[in-house]
């Protein structure tokens, strides 16, 4: 009945792209009676795998999927889109510097900032999953200036579902009782996972979890490694980086950034940093963040402990480290 939504993937054709396209053909992204259109993009070299992925994707006969654009276009790809999430980049190979790295996507994220901003819909929705999710989100905003830098967010919702999912697990509770958690900075190994004000929902209440989990020390060591160093873990086990949790949590971020989050309840996001809780401004920082009719705003004035502040800190200083040698590739 309503208007189909054109949700455009990049890195289609890949692993996250092959778990997440089908969940939003299913209406977990925009809700069970949102039509939408796929726009999927990859390279020449994955052209073929890509329509492998669109033959699978009409064989499924999704009744809310209304089209399926699958190319190597990066103009044709961003054609009219609402939602761009991209999932593709180059990967990081063996034996290779983090800056050849971080130089080959700063200038593919150049490239699409600038499709995106020609031929994408006013006011598109952008979500930036290829790492490094933050700088490349960073650089995807410097190049369109014409989209307004709220628009352009970063996946950290993984890594919040999982500190979730670790607290529920130690509570030996479900994990939609837990909420509130934060993910603050990066979306890498300095990220800050922090349950300071988390709670959760018991039959005499809401308690916190500081309170429920009594050992200090779980809290403030082994549950942030655990958070931080899930993702190699992931690799370890499957000898693939995370592909289903990583698509299910894209889902997550923009079903919340467009439908709003829960009462009294707020997730992380990757966004630029307005200087809230002394963040560089400019920066794509991790905030708690909550949403009401698709605009994200922070938490405010949550109270920040010492030792917070010196992760808080660490993991901005690693993202200013990278600001800076992206900008050096661009010379
Ligand atoms: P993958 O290698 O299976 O897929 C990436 C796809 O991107 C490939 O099909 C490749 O051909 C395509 N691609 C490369 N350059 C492109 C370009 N210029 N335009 C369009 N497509 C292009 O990788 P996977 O496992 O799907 O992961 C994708 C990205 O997501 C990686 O950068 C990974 O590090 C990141 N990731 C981020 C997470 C997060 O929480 N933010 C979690 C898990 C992964």
């Amino acid at each position: 009945k309503e208007q189909p939504v054109k949700i455009m993937v990049t890195g289609a054709a890949g692993q996250i792209g092959y778990a997440l396209v089908p969940m939003i053909a299913r209406g977990v992204m925009l809700g069970s009676d949102q039509p939408v259109i796929l726009h999927l993009l990859d390279i020449p070299p994955a052209a073929e795998a890509l329509n492998g992925v669109k033959m699978e994707l009409i064989d499924a006969a999704f009744p809310l999927l209304k089209g399926v654009v699958a190319t190597t276009d990066v103009a044709e790809a961003c054609c009219g889109v609402n939602i761009a999430i991209m999932v593709g980049g180059f990967r990081r190979k063996e034996g290779m510097e983090r800056k050849d790295v971080l130089s080959k996507n700063v200038s593919i994220y150049k490239a699409q900032a600038s499709a995106l901003e020609q031929y994408a819909a006013a006011n598109c929705k952008v979500l930036v999953v290829a790492n490094p999710a933050n700088t490349n989100a960073l650089i995807l905003k410097e190049f369109a200036p014409s989209i307004p830098a709220k628009n352009i967010t970063c996946l950290t919702r993984l890594d919040h579902n999982r500190a979730l999912g670790r607290i529920a697990q130690r509570l030996n509770i479900h994990v939609s009782d837990v909420k509130n958690v934060i993910i603050w900075g990066n979306h890498s190994s300095t990220q800050y996972p922090d349950a300071n004000h988390a709670t959760v929902i018991t039959q005499s209440g809401e308690k916190s979890v500081k309170e429920l989990i009594a050992d200090d020390k779980w809290l403030s060591d082994e549950f942030i490694t655990f958070v931080q160093q899930q993702g190699a873990a992931i690799i370890k086990s499957r000898k693939l980086s995370s592909a289903l949790s990583a698509a299910s949590a894209a889902c997550d971020h923009i079903h919340d950034w467009v439908l709003g989050t829960p009462k009294g309840t707020w997730t992380s996001m990757g966004v630029y940093s307005d200087g809230s809780y002394g963040v560089l401004p400019g920066l794509i920082y991790s905030f708690p963040v909550t949403c009401n009719k698709g605009e994200w705003s922070i938490v405010q004035g949550l109270r920040i402990d010492e030792p917070s502040r010196a992760r808080m800190d660490a993991t901005a200083k690693e993202l200013i480290e990278e600001k800076t040698l992206a900008y050096s590739c661009l010379d």
